[in-house]
Formats: C-alpha cells, structure tokens, sequence
C-alpha cells in the first residue's frame, strides 16, 4: 500500500465521493421502470460527486489546476500541478444499474502523470499508483499479465456508441484484425478500470480510439506502476492529446499495436 501524504488526499476525497455515488446507484434501480427513466438523475450524481472531489482536492491542495469531464478546466495559481478527473467512468453501466462504473483521478507535476487512483464504490476496488512506488489494487501489489501468447490472450476494447457512429467503420477494422489472432475480446464499459485490470493482470491488453483524458490518465500510472507499457494507437506517447490508448506488457504492446496499425 502507498501511504504517501499525497496518495491519502487522493483515497480520502475517492471515499467521500464513493460514498455518495453508492447512495445513488442504490436509486438508480428503481428510477429504471419510471417513465422519465433515471437519465437526469445520473448526471446530478455525476456533478455531485465531480463538487465532492473538486472542494476535497482544493482544501488539501491548494492551488493546484483541474482539469473535469463535467466542468472543464479550472486554472489554479500553481500552473505546474493538474489534477485529472473523471467523477463517474462507465456513465451508462451506472444508468442501467451495472456495478461497472468507477471514479478516477490523476495528478499531472510539470507534464508528467505522477499519480493515479481508480476506485469502484460498489465492490470497494482501490486501485492507487504513484511514480516510483508501484501498483495497488487495496493491499496487493499490482503486476500486467506476463502472457506472450495471443491466441491465449484477453483482450479489452470500447465500442463507439449510436452517437459516434461515424467511428463504426474504423472500429470494425481493428475489431477485425484484433479478434483474427486472439482468444477472445470484452467490453466492460468503463476505460478507467479497463485499464485498472490491465494492471491486475485480468486483461492481457486493453485498445480504445475517441477518448479523453479523464477517461485514461489515472490508469496509464497504474499501467506502467504495475510494470506494463502504454502507447497512443499511432505507436508514441501522446494518449492523452490523442485520445486513443494500448495498453499490455511490452509483447502484447508491440504484436497489437502492429495488428491495429495495419487494420
Ligand atoms: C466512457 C467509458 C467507456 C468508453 C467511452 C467513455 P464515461 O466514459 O470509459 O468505456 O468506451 O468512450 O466515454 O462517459 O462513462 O465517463
């Protein structure tokens, strides 16, 4: 377990806004069979729980930027720290009563992902990393899959919604050329912890195009705390301007990347 003064910020503000998260998800279930349906409701927990960590972050650290799914940038005097934030990750699993949704948060000094917390409030996963000190899911330390075999691997992906429908085309390619050569591909729902069980070694490797920072920046720290690598879909290191993401240790890393490449 890290118990860096920093890493108890980051699980203290999670708790308190996990917390609140998980009142809500006990509604949603019922909201289901109303008329209206439990759409509105959802994105209240949403910003509620983006104020919970937004106000937790700012007493502990102030100063520091933001960067919000739901509320943007906010610039903070401190122009060299950036906390990275997605308050609820795997939005539509929450909306349909799936326990596949997480909060994740990072913190950028100087341009560089120093830290990342990915944390389930309905089966209470923590997953924390920080530079230098390794990968934790609660008190186990965090190693990627050592499988080099494709046709033995697991594989992680996103879908494009209806509402991105002109990805279709692009992700059918690299489905295609993906699922030719592996065993077998998912699709949880939620990026944060897709990338979270790459770091626990449940996936052997996690690829996905149109995404944004929130949705990544905590699990590319765990990634690479839990001795993995991480590049964008172009073969460099610009996930986060990019948003499109690969993720494994270095073998899968490398066969997926030339798979997709060519897709
Ligand atoms: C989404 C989830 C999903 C991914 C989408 C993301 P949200 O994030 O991570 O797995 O496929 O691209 O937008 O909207 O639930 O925070």
């Amino acid at each position: 377990m890290i118990r860096s003064a920093l890493m108890n910020v980051m699980t203290a503000a999670a708790i308190k806004a996990g917390r609140g998260l998980k009142r809500d998800f006990g509604e949603v279930g019922a909201l289901q069979v109303s008329v209206k349906g439990p759409g509105d409701f959802v994105s209240a927990a949403d910003r509620r729980a983006e104020k919970t960590l937004f106000e937790e972050l700012s007493k502990a650290r102030p100063g520091y930027g933001f960067i919000m799914e739901e509320s943007g940038r906010v610039e903070g005097a401190d122009k060299t720290h950036t906390w990275i934030i997605d308050p609820l990750d795997g939005t539509t699993n929450f909306l349909h009563g799936l326990p596949v949704f997480a909060i994740s948060v990072a913190l950028e000094r100087e341009g560089q992902l120093v830290a990342g917390l990915i944390y389930n409030p309905a089966d209470d996963e923590m997953y924390v990393a920080e530079r230098g000190q390794g990968a934790w899911l609660n008190n186990r330390r965090l190693r990627v899959a050592s499988r080099r075999d494709l046709a033995e691997s697991l594989v992680a992906t996103g879908i494009p919604p209806l509402g991105r429908a002109k990805e279709h085309p692009r992700f059918k390619q690299d489905l295609s050329a993906v699922m030719a050569h592996v065993g077998n591909v998912r699709r949880a729902g939620a990026a944060a912890l897709d990338l979270a069980y790459v770091a626990a070694g449940r996936y052997d490797a996690f690829w996905e195009r149109g995404l944004h920072s929130w949705d990544i920046a905590a699990g590319i720290v765990l990634v690479r705390e839990a001795g993995g690598f991480v590049t964008d879909l172009a073969g460099g290191s610009d996930m986060l301007a990019r948003g499109s993401i690969l993720a494994g240790n270095e073998t899968m890393v490398k066969r997926l990347g030339d798979l997709l490449q060519g897709a």
